[in-house]
């Protein structure tokens, strides 16, 4: 099989899709629906339009490019990942995926390998939680994990609904249409920088994913008593901050004291009100991630947490309530799927490294609608989600290349 992958072109369209950023270079921010995702969106769209390539668009903006097979009847081997980006975050988390699976299909269309099964590359659309609080917004609605009441209830934070900051962007068709059928794809691979140091620690070139990490996120709210910092007197004190300050080292000791290296647990996110250096806080939002290979495990550190957090806000007389936002279970991969990745490791004389993926991606949602397996490439250092993440050229493209015979021997 000849598969010519262009690691040149694809380096410059990786470089040029960075461009479209809220953020000064080298960091990234692409959040759902702003100018710069826009622009992104439509740069991916010409590029698709340049080779040829068929493309649709849902009501979520989840975007299909499609090549063509020999027989239509036979449901698609799809690929794909997200190009959205949190903020001050890095080039290559979810682009080497879009970009990466578009030279794909590119080399695959060039190579003149008769195809039976059609490819299709997706964009989903969200997969950080930024914009709406809950990640993989368009995988979970593909595969129904999100109703459309749900999608509906969804308001950002600056309060414009799902549906209104859809319709601005012009996402207007309706939400009954995106949720598919189960087996509406043959299979599905996404390519994704590996996001921790194991690859390159290793020094491996391909890590195939066994299975993905179950993710939990909540977001505690803390409401106390506002007051004059020099005038209130510590004993009649009820500070959110205070409370909240002990609840985060909650939450790490909940995760280190579980006894296993696959359970970790972040309080990333933090809004203290009313913020002011001479005022005693009197509310405090707080945004936990707690996640795990083993969910059990993960919800019995979740509810440790949250009984320390009861226990904290009783003794300090300060109110909580707990807002959850997701409660996922973790994604087997297929071994259908891993063997054809395999297979085009082989080919490629790579002996690819198995492991878990402790981030979460569109893969964990597409497992409920087909079956699905990651491919990973190293990042330097294992650095995600900061502006110096870096995958080099010739990983990407080997990674790509990957890709590519893994897709062909599910598609032939
Ligand atoms: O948070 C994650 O695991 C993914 O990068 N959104
Ligand atoms: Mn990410
Ligand atoms: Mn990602």
């Amino acid at each position: 099989m000849q598969i010519q992958i262009d690691q040149n072109r694809l380096s410059a369209e990786l470089e040029h899709l960075s461009s479209f950023s809220d953020a000064p270079a080298p960091a990234v921010t692409r959040i759902l629906w702003t100018p710069s995702d826009l622009s992104a969106r439509a740069y991916l769209k010409t590029l698709s339009d340049a080779e040829g390539f068929e493309w649709r668009e849902d009501a979520l903006g989840n975007t299909f490019i499609r090549l063509e097979g020999s027989d239509a009847t036979l449901s698609a081997v799809a690929t794909g990942s997200h190009i959205d980006a949190i903020p001050h975050s890095g080039r290559f988390d979810g682009t080497v995926g879009v970009l990466g699976g578009l030279e794909a299909l590119r080399a695959i269309q060039n190579s003149g390998i008769k195809l039976q099964r059609s490819l299709e590359l997706i964009l989903f659309t969200a997969e950080e939680p930024t914009r709406f609080g809950v990640g993989c917004l368009g995988s979970r609605a593909m595969s129904g994990t999100l109703s459309v009441t749900q999608l509906e209830a969804l308001v950002d934070g600056s309060g414009v609904s799902l549906n209104d900051a859809r319709g601005t962007a012009g996402y207007t068709g309706s939400l009954e249409n995106i949720a598919l059928p189960e087996e509406f794809y043959h299979a599905f691979v996404e390519l994704h920088i590996e996001q921790g140091p194991i690859l390159e620690a290793e020094g491996q070139h391909i890590g195939l994913v066994t299975a993905i990490a179950a993710p939990a996120s909540l977001i505690l709210k803390l409401t106390g008593e506002g007051g004059h910092a020099g005038a209130m007197l510590m004993p009649v004190r009820r500070d959110a901050l205070t409370a909240a300050a002990e609840i985060v080292l909650e939450v790490e000791r909940a995760a280190l004291e579980t006894g296993s290296e696959d359970s970790v647990a972040t309080v990333g996110r933090i809004l203290n009100h009313p913020n002011n250096i001479n005022a005693v806080p009197s509310s405090v939002e707080l945004g936990l991630d707690l996640r795990d290979i083993d969910a059990l495990r993960r919800d019995k550190m979740v509810a440790r947490v949250l009984e320390a957090a009861h226990a904290v806000c009783v003794r300090r007389r300060v109110a909580l309530e707990v807002q959850w936002l997701n409660q996922d279970p973790p994604a087997p991969s297929s071994e259908r799927v891993l063997s054809a990745a395999r297979a085009a490791c082989s080919e490629l004389g790579i002996s690819p490294r198995e492991m878990v993926s402790r981030a979460y991606h569109d893969s964990l949602f597409m497992a409920r609608l087909c079956p699905v397996a990651m491919i990973f490439i190293p990042c330097l250092k294992g650095y995600s989600h900061r502006p110096d993440e870096f995958s080099s050229s010739e990983d990407i493209a080997r990674g790509v290349e990957v890709l590519a015979r893994a897709l062909v021997n599910l598609a032939c």
